[in-house]
């Protein structure tokens, strides 16, 4: 049995970097809790403080209830798996599993049975007298693994142990990792930028951005109601459409929600209206995944978004429309590393358009693809189009955080359609999502 919990901890480096801000997580006994978010948001840090490595400069760590601050790595029952995992070159891989066995004085007899059960599990059994050498990269992360269960730790800590491999093994890997750490009810905490890594395999996920958690919920409650903006915008793919929405109250009829040419009406009757109509004049963000959108015939009434194919992207099971709708999309920083293959071929497809744009905008190349994270960092000193306020997501000290927005809509594999084609898709309204411009989640209640 073996339990976490981190109360407010803080850790500061030496040079003032703030690596982590008042943390407080709690993961349960035999739970799969994966860590997500961005290069640098302090995911490693707080695995390396659980473990002992490094010390918080606030805050409490507590294992199985007790306060573990104090306690020496080895006097942790934790056992870590890291990225760049190292193998013992000039020892099998039956030594390599049992090394930390031996370490602890197991009779070689016992040894040998252990490592042979866990090589089986991992199926890794008929390459006990191997060297790393002779293993794939699947292989020898499997090894790696199987040094770190053979002596049946309380607590797992896996720092992205799958980024190094090609994308077929990870996601191979994965359902191995969950389904065994689960066999063998062991605690697990796991670090991953990649969020559909941390969909997929998590009990619960916990979010952080720039050290700071920003939600914790199983799969369904992250992905499904995104306490932050910033969630809304790290969790899915294709990327949750994120539209800038002026509200305006119609007291006897319903809540208009203008989106540059677009306008969708909130109805009195749905549960989040009293909170949107607060925001009366102001703007706000207007969430809406794929899901929520399908594509109806042109002349249809109701709550309906029109536009034209910006250009098109074929997965083979679905394909991807983009649709120009004359509205303003919302920027959300550190979001970037998330989907680096998508990023890379939308990049590439947009880079004409790209190049036309900032040459009609006077080429200061605050536009950038969706998906990278190039914008980061570049401040031109100009006031957000229309911005209302200095800070929060609309402008954050002179930074676009807007661009026209490209409405990702899912259509049948390779539809009949091309770029230019005008397209309508009705709008799930008790689907969309609603930020303030703080990024906050507007909602009724709490989940
Ligand atoms: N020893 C250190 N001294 C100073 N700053 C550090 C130190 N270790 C980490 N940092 C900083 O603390 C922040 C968090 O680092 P951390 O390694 O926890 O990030 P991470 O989320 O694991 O990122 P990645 O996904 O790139 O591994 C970063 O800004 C990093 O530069
Ligand atoms: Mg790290």
């Amino acid at each position: 049995m073996a339990t976490v919990a981190l109360k407010d901890v803080t850790k500061i480096f030496g040079d003032g970097t703030v690596a982590v801000d008042n943390l407080n997580l709690d993961v349960g006994d035999g739970e799969f809790m994966v860590l997500l978010g961005p290069s640098g948001c302090g995911k490693s840090t707080v695995l390396r403080m659980v473990a002992g490595l490094e010390d918080p400069t606030a805050g409490a760590i507590l294992l199985d209830g007790e306060l573990a601050n104090d306690l020496a790595p080895r006097d942790r029952r934790i056992a870590m798996v890291f990225q760049d995992f190292a193998l013992y070159p000039h020892m099998t891989v039956g030594d390599n599993i049992g090394f930390p066995l031996r370490l602890s004085g197991v009779e070689s007899g016992t040894r040998g049975e252990r490592v042979a059960d866990v090589a089986s599990a991992l199926g890794i059994g008929d390459v006990l007298a191997r060297r790393p050498s002779q293993l794939s990269g699947g292989q020898r992360q499997r090894v790696a693994m199987g040094r770190a269960i053979v002596r049946r730790p309380g607590l797992f800590l896996m720092d992205e142990p799958l980024s190094n491999l090609d994308s077929g093994l990870r996601a191979e890997l994965r359902a191995e990792i969950s389904g065994l750490t689960r066999e063998l009810g062991v605690t697990t905490l796991y670090v991953t930028h990649d969020q559909a890594e941390a969909l997929t395999m998590a009990d619960r996920v916990a979010i952080m951005r720039r050290g700071i958690l920003q939600d914790v919920g199983t799969p369904t409650q992250v992905y499904g109601r995104p306490a932050t903006l910033y969630v809304a915008a790290f969790l899915g793919a294709p990327r949750m459409n994120l539209l800038e929405a002026q509200v305006y109250v119609h007291l006897d009829r319903h809540i208009a929600l203008h989106m540059g040419e677009q306008t969708l009406y909130l109805p009195w009757n749905d549960i989040r209206a009293r909170a949107v109509a607060h925001y009366h004049g102001e703007r706000i963000v207007i969430g809406m995944r794929a899901e929520a959108l399908t594509p109806v015939p042109m002349d249809t009434d109701g709550d309906v978004l029109r536009g034209r194919i910006r250009y098109l992207e074929h997965h083979g099971h679905e394909s991807l429309a983009f649709l120009d709708i004359g509205a303003y999309a919302v920027i959300v920083d550190d979001v970037g590393g998330t989907a680096p293959e998508v990023a890379e071929t939308r990049g590439l497809r947009r880079l004409g358009g790209l190049v036309r744009r900032m040459a009609s905008r006077g080429g200061d190349g605050e536009l950038v693809p969706a998906g990278t994270a190039a914008h980061n960092g570049h401040h031109n000193g100009r006031p957000g189009p229309g911005g209302r306020n200095n800070s929060g997501v609309f402008s954050d000290a002179g930074r676009h955080h807007r661009r026209p927005a490209e409405l990702a809509v899912r259509l049948a594999p390779y539809p009949q359609v091309t770029n230019g084609h005008p397209l309508a898709v009705a709008v799930r309204m008790e689907a969309l999502h609603f930020f303030d411009d703080r990024g906050a989640r507007i909602d009724v209640g709490w989940r």
